[in-house]
């Protein structure tokens, strides 16, 4: 059992993303969340923030801030995802429009503030979108540098090729020159890549356990899988689509079923053949310093075990 961690969840709801957030939610016990940052991705910032909101009103945890973020990547246009999330971000479940509204204040701004206001090293970051907000906070801000404990977050590939290109994972591919500034940083870091998330596959079964728990937040998380895994499925043709954000949370709680290596992490940021793709140097091949624990898998029954153990408490 972990101890309570303070978190900020950077994100850009999009169905994965809200079940990162409701396993979150679903664990007081272990996870004090500071507030959500959200971020241009999935699909514009508008939506990402809107739905934020619809999924703190499903947990009935609406005492949480919502701050919008950056609206598009620090250099290059923003690139969406309509195609995997729908036109809303959050196609599948129909929730209510929510009746809180975004607190006032940039989410970098949120970012700096609490980074600052809290003991050092006690706030980890957990990054589920593009890592512009991350970028710009450190960027106007160095000294929360050495006051943030941890980032985690969800990007990038190495064994597993990439899923927007066939070199790069989308969070990275969106804001490369963000993920550059973040994976130099210094902060420490760990990457839930698509190896692992790869491996977290909704299966029928899976997605059946949240149809039958009884509670609308199990009900709508059937409905957001349902609709999401239309595109891997055609894609992939695998008996389940992957199951990507809920992999930086899980670790949090129980980071024994997952493992991976600590090693040099790098992004492409030139070449527009790999932009976004991070070169990863899991065989230690070259004296570039480690600079992630980048995992690489992780047991996907226990991963599920957790999200229904949880979400089971929620309403
Ligand atoms: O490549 C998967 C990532 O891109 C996930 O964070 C998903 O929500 C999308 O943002
Ligand atoms: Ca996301």
């Amino acid at each position: 059992m972990s101890s309570l961690q303070k978190i900020i969840i950077d994100t850009d709801p999009g169905q994965d993303d809200a079940v990162a957030i409701l396993l979150a939610l679903a664990s007081p016990a272990e996870i004090d969340l500071l507030g959500i940052v959200t971020i241009a991705g999935n699909v514009g910032l508008a939506r990402n923030t809107l739905n934020a909101l619809k999924v703190l009103e499903l947990s009935g945890r609406t005492g949480v801030p919502v701050h919008a973020g950056c609206a598009r990547p620090l250099l290059r246009p923003l690139v969406t995802a309509e195609h995997v999330h729908g036109q809303t971000g959050l196609d599948g479940p129909d929730l209510p429009a929510p009746q809180s509204e975004a607190t006032p204040g940039h989410g970098v701004d949120f970012i700096i503030d609490r980074v600052r206001a809290e003991p050092e090293g006690s706030v980890t970051l957990c990054a589920l979108g593009p890592l512009t907000n991350l970028a710009m906070a450190l960027v106007k801000a160095p000294d929360i540098a050495p006051r943030i404990g941890r980032i985690v977050l969800m990007g990038g590939a190495y064994f597993e090729v990439g899923n927007i290109t066939p070199a790069a994972e989308f969070n990275i591919y969106v804001d490369p020159e963000a993920a550059d500034i973040v994976f130099r940083s210094g902060v420490p870091l760990t990457v839930l890549p698509l190896d692992v998330t790869h491996q977290m596959l909704a299966t029928p079964e899976r997605i059946a356990a949240f149809r039958n728990m009884g509670n609308r937040s199990g009900a709508a998380i059937a409905d957001m899988l349902g609709y999401s895994e239309r595109f891997d499925l055609a894609k992939y043709g695998w008996p389940g689509a992957p199951l990507h954000d809920p992999c930086v949370i899980a670790w949090l709680l129980a980071p024994e079923i997952f493992s991976g290596r600590h090693c040099n992490v790098a992004i492409e940021t030139t070449s527009e053949l790999t932009r976004g793709m991070t070169v990863t140097d899991y065989w230690h091949v070259t004296d570039r310093p480690a600079n992630a624990m980048f995992i690489r898998s992780g047991d996907a029954d226990a991963f599920y075990a957790l999200l229904a153990e949880r979400i089971a408490t929620l309403p």
